[in-house]
This record gives structure tokens, sequence and C-alpha cells, in this order.
């Protein structure tokens, strides 16, 4: 009895959170759930996660329901101390709050950067494969969009600087970039970024970065590098885009917020957004004060939960022929190449086997699939062993 309760408390998650908790998400109207409704399809497609949020988010929203007034909310001078704190702290970003600026979304974000900087015609330069409304915001706002491809150095990504040099033009106004990237996981190094930046500034062009993804970095010794830390000049030619959503799997709630140094493009976007941008919900706003102010001792354990989980992925994916997995340096999002096996459809192949991943021609790269490993372990090992059942058929 002593033996198997030591046993047992050996063997116990070193955590308070239970991250292999299923919870049915089955008939609550979740997009990357009802996809598949009435099918045996695991759906790894859509970038949310299938955990509980934090307990502390959970008491903040519970007290703000039980108040039972949803009036219009602003952003309290609590909130903006509270991600100020978190900026500085975690990534050594020293910001004003004067720089904030709340947005109900993130894709939100990057149309209004691409509708604020530059006129119709102008255009937008992204690295691809990346995120889908890098491509569809540009279009969406009456930009050319110039696409430069991620150097691919075995499974590693990089920017390619030769080509993003030989491809800019003189109506080229806004550079995008997504840092960590979805879809290829990288986490951009300073010595990465610099040169990005000198080339921003080369060119006098204003820097949309997207760091949505930056509190989830799985790789132990890296660290995300705000772009506007690199310098004053960059800071004053940046917007970067971020939020507590993905990190804390809040997106329902629509919240999300733009930092921005320079007053004249805080202008620019507040011109943008008048009148059809709405106000971040209440509860957007009570969830991300608690997320930022109370959720580190959850976000660790998560990171430690999906480290797990990822490295499943690569070990068992990695080593089925013709099967690429690239490196997950952070998020929750494998990226996987699969070129090599020759399939007419890879997203239909893996529905018929019984697993719904994103096509990644969405990305900009067909032949690749996106899997999203932020679910319970023993969804994801199911998923995997179909995977690997489906490929061994041919
Ligand atoms: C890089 C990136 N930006 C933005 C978003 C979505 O942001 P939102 O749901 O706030 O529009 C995602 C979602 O996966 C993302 O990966």
């Amino acid at each position: 009895m002593a033996h198997s309760k030591l046993h047992r408390l050996a063997s116990a998650p070193m955590t308070e959170f239970d991250f292999d908790r299923p919870i049915d998400r089955r008939n609550t109207a979740s997009t990357k759930w009802d996809r598949y409704r009435g099918r045996d399809i695991l759906p790894l497609w859509l970038a949310d996660m299938d955990f509980a949020c934090a307990p502390p988010i959970l008491d903040a929203l519970h007290a703000r329901v039980a108040h039972g007034i949803f009036g219009y909310t602003e952003p309290s001078d609590t909130l903006n101390s509270v991600v100020c704190r978190a900026l500085e702290e975690e990534h050594g970003w020293r910001i004003d709050p004067d720089w904030l600026r709340w947005l109900p979304g993130l894709v939100c974000g990057i149309n209004l950067v691409c509708q604020a900087v530059g006129s119709p015609g102008d255009a937008v330069i992204t690295a691809t494969p990346v995120y889908h409304p890098f491509m569809s915001g540009p279009r969406h706002q009456g930009r050319e969009l110039l696409r430069v491809p991620l150097l691919q150095d075995g499974t590693r990504w990089a920017w390619d600087l030769d080509a993003l040099a030989s491809l800019v033009t003189p109506r080229t106004r806004l550079l995008m970039l997504c840092n960590p990237h979805n879809p290829v996981g990288r986490v951009f190094t300073r010595e990465e970024l610099e040169p990005i930046g000198r080339f921003a500034q080369a060119h006098d062009l204003i820097v949309c970065s997207d760091e949505i993804h930056c509190g989830l970095v799985l790789e132990p010794g890296l660290r995300h590098v705000p772009l506007a830390t690199l310098g004053d000049d960059i800071a004053a030619r940046s917007i970067t885009l971020m939020a507590a959503s993905k990190t804390f799997n809040l997106p329902g709630l629509g919240c999300a917020f733009a930092v921005v140094p320079d007053a004249g493009l805080r202008q620019l976007l507040e011109r943008a957004a008048a009148g059809i941008v709405p106000r971040v919900p209440t509860l957007g706003f009570t969830a991300t004060a608690a997320a930022y102010g109370h959720g580190l001792p959850w976000r660790h354990a998560l990171i430690d939960y999906l480290r797990g989980n990822r490295d499943q992925v690569t070990a068992r994916l990695g080593e089925l022929e013709g099967v690429g997995v690239s490196p997950v340096e952070a998020t929750y999002l494998a990226w996987i190449d699969l070129r090599d096996r020759g399939l007419a459809d890879p997203m239909r192949f893996f529905e018929d086997a019984g697993v719904g991943l994103f096509d990644g021609a969405t990305f900009g790269a067909p032949g690749f699939l996106r899997l999203n490993f932020a679910c319970p372990r023993a969804t994801l090992d199911a998923a995997l062993s179909r995977m690997a059942r489906a490929l061994a058929r041919g």
C-alpha cells in the first residue's frame, strides 16, 4: 500500500495543471471540431488548444460574469500596466502605455496595418510560407503582395536577404514579419533580425511584426527578441502585434493589441480603424489582464507539456520514410514536409485516415501540412498512430 502510494506520487505529473484531461469540445460550436462533426476525424488543424485555460483567468471571468453588466469597456490603467510589466519582465522590452492600441483580434490588426501604411497599389513584402492573412491582408486592402520564399537549410528555415533585396520595389512601403513564425516554428535570433531591420531602414519601410506566439518558445535556451528592441530607429518604424490569445487559449474572446512607439503611426492606425473596428469585448480585457498578471505558473507548465508533445511528433513522424518535420522552436504547430511522398492531396489523405490537418497550400506551400499538437497526449498519440498506419499502407 505504502509502496503503491509512493509509486503514484513518483509518477504523478509535476504540475497542478492537468493537460491530459480530455474535454469534449463536440457540440460546442468549436470551429476546429465542427469541421468534422459526426465523423471520426481528430481535428489537429486550426490553431487553438484543447486545454481549459488557466485557473486565474477562469476565476477572473467568473467574477466579471457575476457582476452581471457588460457595458462598453475601456482598457484600464491596470490592464495597460500589467501588459507593460509583462513585456519588460518577459522580453526586456520597456514600453510606454501610450504606445498600446487595443484591437478585437490580431488578423484585424494585420489588415489595419496594410490599410494604414502607404496607398492603394503600394506593395507589402513578406516571406512565405506564412500564416495566410499575411497574404490575404494586403490583397484585401488593395496592396500588391511581394512574396520572398523562406530559405530552407535542411529542415530549418531562414529569411533570404538576397531575394528580399532583389524583389523590393520603389512602391514597397511595408514589411511583414511573423516571429515566432507560423507555420515553420522558428524563433528568429537577434543576428537574423538585425539585417531585416537594416533592410527596412535602407528602403524606408514600416515593419509590422506579428509576435502573437512569443509566449510559446519551447526550445530551451532560445529567447524571443521583439523586433522593436533592436534600436530606436527600428522601434520608430515598427508596429508590433501581440495578444494573450494563443498562449492562454483565449482566441474566442477577441482581444489583441498593437505596440506602436511612433505617434504618427498610431494616428494612421486610428484613422484606418475609425468607424470600422469595434471595441474590444469586456471579457477579452478581463481574461487578458488575468493572463498577463497571474498566468505565469500555468504557462510554464503548458510549455513543458507542449514540449513533450512536440518531441512525440518529431520522433514519431521524423522516423517515417519521406516525411520531414521542421524543428519546432516555438508555437504548438508542427510543419510537415510530405513532398517526397508524392501524395496527390495530403490533407485528404490524412482525413481519410482519421486526422484533420491544415493544408500547407493555404500558407503558400503545397505538399506540406501543419499539425496542431496542443491537445492531450492520448489524442496526439492516437492521431500519430493513424498517420503512421496510413503512410505504411501508402
Ligand atoms: C501568426 C498569427 N497571427 C494571428 C493569428 C490570429 O489572431 P486573431 O485570432 O487574434 O485574429 C494567428 C492564429 O493562429 C497566428 O498564428
